[in-house]
């Protein structure tokens, strides 16, 4: 690879230059091996967030960040690969139904996952809290299950796009994580990587999210749909609304049980809704729609295949969940009916009462997190239970509170409400 001065990389994209892929190439690889320095990335990566990349060096610098690590190939499996992304939300449990129905309907899902920091919470952190799950799994353990179940829920290995690692902790300390072409390089870079042949992408629009408006999380899926296709992965996104969290729940064991409802054939109108759009687009994306996912929550098959997929990592799907040693239940004050339930306020309370961390060595309680009650537009009388807030540890009431208290609205009896469309935008 030839050698490049990082100075000049720098003063390139400082002044509003493009980079080539050799400069490229070689920044992300020394950036790696500690030949470029943070300070220096860090120059460069605030200078991407002023000056933004066009899409070849999105694309370059993508495939620089693949370069960087393994890359997983299921070419040689049974089945066909799927797999979903969420750029993160509140209540998101989607992808604990999702996996094992996809699988029921045929096709395999490859899913590494991260841990939650901040108020969305982590799919792994959601399945620990089954006993005795684990989330490790070697490359042969991850295809040998693939192959017999169908679906896999791991972490992501130290070997996948080590750069983004490096370079995502940077970013978190330099004001720099916002910037699309290093969100959508970072997020396709891991997808793309992990080897599966569809990808959906489900970008959260709205309080809760990363992208708070449309316009923003539109062009983040533009430029991530454009990353994936042009690496070979059919890949599609759907814009979905994060304004008001999903389902009833936020916390990890009470987010499993929520899970299990969905799969049970029952759980929240929105979960199942949400669950089914993304099902259908995998198997789609995978050449797979003559299935009806529907019929799969019905007949039980993707309830089997869910045991399965905990059973194969160690876990018992018929072990009671744990639940918090401590509850506080919040009531209405008056007659109304719920018009407003913010998703970043529900987030927070339930990161404050644990079921979150802080920073990414912090432990995560099980059992903690917060049921909402009622969902916009249900009725409520005074005295009516809004929340359950759950914690092992009761003196995180008071800040969880403090998150709650302008995070809901009741209004007058009778105040239509008219609910915003959970899908708002397919980009493909
Ligand atoms: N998630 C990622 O993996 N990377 C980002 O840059 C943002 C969210």
């Amino acid at each position: 690879m030839a050698e490049h001065d990082v100075v000049e990389v720098i003063a390139t994209k400082r002044d509003r230059g493009t980079l080539t892929t050799g400069q490229i190439d070689w920044v992300i690889d020394a950036y790696t091996r500690g030949e470029v320095a943070d300070e220096q990335m860090s120059a460069l990566a605030m200078a991407i967030l002023l000056n933004g990349m066009d899409r070849a060096e999105i694309s370059a610098w993508t495939a620089a960040m693949i370069a960087s690590g393994e890359r997983l190939d299921f070419s040689g499996l049974s089945r066909a690969t799927t797999d979903k992304h969420s750029t993160g939300g509140v209540g998101d449990k989607i992808t604990l139904p999702l996996a094992p129905l996809v699988a029921a309907c045929g096709v395999a899902v490859p899913q590494l996952s991260g841990r939650g920091l901040g108020h969305t919470g982590g799919t792994l952190d959601k399945l620990e809290s089954i006993p005795g799950w684990r989330a490790a799994l070697s490359n042969d353990e991850l295809r040998a299950q693939l192959d017999e179940v169908g679906a896999a829920v791991c972490a992501a290995g130290d070997g996948l796009a080590p750069a983004d690692r490096k370079l995502y902790a940077l970013r978190d300390v330099t004001g720099t994580v916002e910037a699309i072409p290093l969100i959508a390089s970072s997020i396709m870079s891991k997808k793309i990587a992990e080897g599966t042949g569809a990808l959906v992408l489900d970008v959260k629009v709205g309080s809760g999210a990363f992208m708070k408006d449309a316009d923003r999380a539109r062009e983040l899926a533009e430029v991530m749909v454009g990353l994936g296709t042009d690496a070979g992965v059919r890949t599609v996104a759907l814009l979905t609304d994060m304004s008001t969290p999903l389902g009833h729940t936020a916390g990890n064991a009470l987010e499993v049980a929520e899970s299990v409802d969905v799969l049970a054939g029952g759980g929240p109108a929105d979960v199942v809704e949400l669950t089914l759009a993304l099902a259908r687009e995998m198997l789609a994306a995978a050449g797979h729609d003559a299935v009806d996912p529907a019929d799969k929550l019905v007949d039980g098959s993707a309830m089997d295949a869910w045991r399965r997929m905990i059973r194969a990592q160690g876990g018992d799907p018929e072990a009671p969940l744990p639940t918090a040693r401590e509850s506080h239940v919040v009531t209405a004050e008056r007659d109304g009916v719920l018009t407003r339930l913010d998703a970043l306020s529900v987030g927070t309370a339930a990161w404050r009462l644990g079921a979150g961390r802080a920073r990414k060595e912090d432990p995560v309680q099980a059992g903690a997190g917060v049921r909402w009650h009622a969902r916009p537009g249900d009725r409520v009388a005074v005295g009516d239970p809004l929340f359950t807030l759950s914690t092992d540890t009761p003196e995180r009431f008071d800040r969880a509170l403090a998150a709650l208290e302008d995070g809901y609205t009741v209004s007058a009896p009778g105040t239509a409400y008219a609910a915003p469309p959970l899908v708002i935008d397919r980009v493909s």
